[in-house]
C-alpha cells in the first residue's frame, strides 16, 4: 500500500540561501586539503565517485582490522534502495536526479530539544571518522565498507532525550518525483526503521555521510544514512529526514512488509534461518567460496551484552 501524504513542509524547513551557502563552506572546510584517509582517495576505480572529498577524517580505532575492502565499484553499483527500483543495479542507474542538498533533518518526540536542523548543523559539531565495517545483508552476501561518519549516540545526546525515550525511529525522505520506486507499492512508503535506545547509543552505531573518503553517492543513501554493523543491512536506513524518540517500539519497513521474515531486532544470527534460506554462510562480494557467518556479524564481543537474557530465536 502506498501512503499518500499531503505536502507537510513548513516554511521554517525550507532551506534559505544563507544555509545553502553555509553548506558550501562546510564542504570547503572539510575538503580535500586534509584528506586524512591515507591512500583511499587514490584507489583506482571504473565508476566515477561523487567527486566531493571529505577532509579532516580521522581513522577510528573501532574499525574492523585486517579486512580487505570491497572495491568502490561494487559498493556503489550493487545496492538495495527500493526507492530507486528493486534490482541491485537500479539505484546507481536511477538516482541521478535525486537532490541530496539542501537537506534538513527533523528531530522530535521524547526529547528536550526538538527542531528542524540543516544537515550542516546536524553534523558539524562532530569530528568525522572513517569506520571500516563488515556489512552483512539478509540476502546472505557481505561487503567491507570504509564509511565516513559520526557516532549516532553523540548526535542524539545533543537533543537531550528524556526518560520516556526508549527507542529511536528514523524516516526516509518521500519524493516520488525523484525516486521512481516510490511510485510503486513494493514497500509501504516512506521507508522507516528503528533502534532500541541502547543500540542507538552504542559506540559502533554511526550515521554515515560518505564512503571511501568521499561524500555518499545517492545510491548509498545520500546525504545521511544509518550504519549498524551487527545487524542485517536493511536496518541501515538511507536518506534520513526524520529522527524521533519514542516510548514504544517503532514500526520498521521490512517488518510491515513481511513480519514472519523480518523482525525488529534483525541481528545477524547464523542460528536463526530466514524462513526461505539459511543464514549460516555468506558470500563476500568478490569472493567465490562462501564463508561462515559469525554471530552478530563478528561484533559479539562488543554487542552481545545488549541482548543478555533475551531469546534471540523469538526476537529475530
Ligand atoms: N533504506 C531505504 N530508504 N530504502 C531501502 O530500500 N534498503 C536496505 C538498507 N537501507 C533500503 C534502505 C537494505 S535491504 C540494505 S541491504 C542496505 O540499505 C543496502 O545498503 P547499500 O546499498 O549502501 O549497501
Amino acid at each position: 500500500m502506498i501512503i499518500k501524504r499531503p505536502p507537510d513542509i513548513k516554511a521554517s524547513e525550507i532551506t534559505d540561501k544563507s544555509l545553502y551557502l553555509r553548506r558550501r563552506e562546510f564542504l570547503r572546510d572539510t575538503a580535500l586539503a586534509g584528506l586524512a584517509v591515507a591512500g583511499l582517495g587514490a584507489s583506482a576505480r571504473a565508476v566515477a565517485g561523487t567527486g566531493e572529498k571529505l577532509g579532516n577524517v580521522k581513522k577510528s580505532l573501532l574499525s574492523s582490522p585486517g579486512e580487505e575492502l570491497t572495491p568502490y565499484e561494487d559498493i556503489t553499483t550493487y545496492n538495495n534502495f527500493y526507492e530507486f527500483g528493486t534490482n541491485k543495479e537500479d539505484p546507481a542507474a536511477n538516482s541521478g536526479k535525486f537532490k541530496p542538498q539542501p537537506w534538513n533533518v527533523r528531530v522530535g518526540g521524547e526529547c528536550n530539544k526538538p527542531g528542524s536542523y540543516a544537515l550542516e548543523d546536524f553534523i558539524k559539531p562532530h569530528a568525522l571518522e572513517e569506520r571500516i565495517y563488515r556489512m552483512r545483508c539478509v540476502e546472505a552476501w557481505s561487503m567491507v565498507i570504509p564509511w565516513v561518519g559520526i557516532p549516532l549516540g553523540d548526535v542524539l545526546k545533543r537533543f537531550e532525550p528524556n526518560g520516556n525515550a526508549k527507542y529511536v525511529a528514523f524516516t526516509t525522505v518521500m519524493r516520488p518525483n525523484e525516486m521512481p520506486g516510490q511510485r510503486r507499492a513494493v514497500l509501504e512508503w516512506p521507508y522507516v526503521e528503528g533502534l532500541r535506545m541502547d543500540e542507538a547509543m552504542h559506540p559502533l552505531t554511526i550515521l554515515s555521510i560518505g564512503l571511501y573518503g568521499e561524500v555518499l553517492p545517492n545510491q548509498n543513501g545520500a546525504p545521511l544514512r544509518l550504519v549498524v554493523p551487527w545487524k542485517y543491512g536493511f536496518k541501515g536506513i538511507k536518506s534520513i529526514v526524520k529522527v524521533e524518540f519514542t516510548s514504544r517500539q517503532p514500526p520498521t519497513a521490512w517488518n510491515i512488509s513481511n513480519s514472519r521474515e523480518y523482525g525488529f531486532y534483525s541481528n545477524v544470527n547464523p542460528q536463526v534461518d530466514h524462513p526461505r534460506w539459511s543464514q549460516g554462510k555468506e558470500r563476500r562480494i568478490g569472493e567465490f567460496l562462501k564463508r561462515k557467518t559469525l554471530m552478530f556479524n563478528g561484533y559479539a564481543d562488543q554487542v552481545a551484552s545488549l541482548y543478555a537474557g533475551m531469546d534471540l530465536q523469538k526476537n529475530y
